[in-house]
């Protein structure tokens, strides 16, 4: 026996070093932690199970036999963050640059799986060269066994990637059927073709960090929903995303407790500017509304115009979605129904709340925008608003423009509660340009025009320059002082906690996509 246990002993020894000290070494020379050494550092000391660690390759040609490595080349298991189950698996750049063959697919469905059973989130975290080259077509129907889970997973289990290295080709698309990817600076990039590829077909030189690093997708393209400066910093996002998310599609997140006092925060009563077309920061306002130091923001850099991002109010984890006017006056624009949009049915899918700070003067204008489908991607976050069946609240600090005001999680569609701020503009558009089109000849009769324009304008200003005409309808359920903001919301989700909506049965809805 004593044999056998020293056996077994000298295989789980070699499994934990992967493929070598040597790798190991070039590994950390690339600022980057090891696979073992990530899954370590993410899970609770001692949670850590491992499963599959002795399993290898089965290809034979290109001597390929001779070249095995217990675990091939990704570390697959379960253990706790903060004390939750998570199911995790981490892509072993040491063992053939983390390349995906047949067993090494196997090894990831297995724990996909497992956490769909259990109803677990599952954390995937890549650095690997693609498909494994040697084995050919058996490497890309592994791929696609990882998507297709990916798939029947989305809404029931939170999945969370960190991209910690390459991830390239067909490897992308895993990630990107996730629920949030998180990549880190400087030492990860994501593309369907590489830089040579890209110079073949289109003639342009590229870099990879250019063409797919952490600055670019968590900026110009979106596909990174947050970057990190190294991967320790990455791994603690995950944890504090994890915080928020409850672990499958029946629970909701943690409630951390909470006792009610004093919920007065003067500081909302001095943020918005005398003049309506003056911006001013939103964080302010969420700051000034949320627990304190609680805001995770989702997408910091890409569509900067709405903010999105989790935040706890009284204790209870909620989504926000809030427009910024300090970007483009706070527009709604393809990029931005898009990045909220997503953000919508992620909290509707999982039992997250949804508060909505409204300001927003519109969609923005212009042929770019028509060209790129404004209108199917602005309609994307109308059918998410109206889709969704959580707890939903919104407060309109100023203005609420035109279809914006409606698509916005108005009482229309489906909110459940909606205030507004003394300083709200419930209208079609501002009164400058209504009084324009409406007023047309009576300004152009005018000896004075500039005059009678203005005195349209305020005509206009006083009936829909305000919340009251809304109020008197009904579309606003109270309008209140910014000061008691708080307050009203933490008692009007506690009010609807219980909220249950039946929608009639079907197949799914056809979102426009
Ligand atoms: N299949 C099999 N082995 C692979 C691999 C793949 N897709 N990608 C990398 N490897 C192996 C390398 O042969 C090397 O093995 P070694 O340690 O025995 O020398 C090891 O992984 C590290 O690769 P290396 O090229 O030395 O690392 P790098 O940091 O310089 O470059 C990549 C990393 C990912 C840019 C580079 O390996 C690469 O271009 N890989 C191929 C990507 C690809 O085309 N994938 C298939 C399509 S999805």
């Amino acid at each position: 026996m004593k044999s056998k246990i020293e056996d077994l002993n000298k295989k789980l020894k070699e499994a934990h070093l992967g493929g070598g000290q040597a790798r190991i070494d070039k590994q950390h020379d690339k600022k980057k932690l090891t696979a073992r050494e990530r899954v370590m550092y993410l899970l609770d000391e001692g949670s850590f199970e491992e499963i599959g660690a002795l399993v290898t390759h089965r290809t034979k040609s290109f001597g390929m036999d001779k070249q095995l490595f217990y675990g091939d080349g990704v570390v697959t298991g379960y253990g706790t963050v903060n004390g939750r189950l998570i199911y995790i698996f981490a892509q072993d750049f040491t063992v053939f640059g983390g390349s995906l063959s047949e067993t090494h697919a196997e090894k990831i469905c297995k724990v996909m799986d497992l956490a769909v059973k259990v109803g677990a989130p599952i954390i995937g975290l890549n650095d690997s060269g693609g498909a494994r080259i040697q084995e050919g077509v058996r490497s890309l129907g592994g791929y696609a066994d990882i998507f297709f889970r990916n798939v029947q997973a989305s809404g029931v289990i939170p999945q969370l990637s960190a991209i910690m290295g390459p991830c390239a080709g067909g490897a992308v698309y895993s990630p990107a059927m996730t629920d949030f990817t998180l990549m880190v600076e400087n030492s990860s990039y994501m593309f369907v073709t590489g830089p040579n590829v890209v110079k073949t077909v289109t003639n342009e030189n590229v870099t990879s960090e250019e063409l797919g690093g952490a600055s670019t997708h968590s900026t110009k393209s979106g596909v990174a929903h947050k970057t990190s400066i190294n991967d320790i910093e990455c791994l603690e996002d995950l944890k504090s995303l994890l915080s928020y998310l409850p672990q499958n599609n029946k629970e909701t997140a943690t409630h951390l407790p909470y006792e009610l006092g004093d919920e007065f925060r003067e500081q909302l009563s001095d943020i918005i500017p005398d003049n309506a077309n003056k911006p001013y920061d939103m964080h302010q306002v969420i700051n000034g509304i949320i627990d304190a130091d609680s805001f995770y923001e989702i997408h910091k850099n890409h569509a900067e115009n709405i903010l999105v991002g989790f935040a706890r109010l009284g204790g209870r984890s909620i989504g926000i979605v809030a427009n910024q006017p300090m970007f483009l006056a706070g527009v709604l624009d393809v990029n931005s129904a898009k990045k909220a949009a997503r953000f919508v049915r992620f909290c509707d899918a999982f039992n997250i709340p949804l508060l909505v700070l409204e300001d927003v003067p519109g969609f923005l204008p212009g042929t770019d925008q028509e060209w790129n489908g404004i209108i199917v991607h602005g309609a994307k976050l109308l059918y998410a608003f109206s889709e969704a069946t959580v707890p939903r609240v919104t407060v309109i600090t100023r203005k609420a423009y035109g279809g914006a005001y409606d698509v916005m999680n108005s009482k229309h569609i489906g909110s459940d509660m909606n205030f507004a701020w003394p300083s709200a503009e419930i209208a079609v558009m501002g009164a400058k340009g209504a009084a324009e089109i409406i007023f047309k000849k009576e300004i152009n009769k005018a000896d004075d025009k500039e005059a009678k324009w203005k005195e349209k304008e305020a005509e206009y200003a006083e009936l829909f320059a305000n919340p009251y005409s809304a109020a008197e309808r009904g579309f606003v359920d109270e309008v209140i002082l910014p000061k008691d903001t708080r307050r009203k919301l933490i008692k009007a989700f506690s009010m609807l906690e219980n909220k249950v909506v039946t929608r009639p049965d079907r197949k799914h809805g056809n979102i426009p996509l």
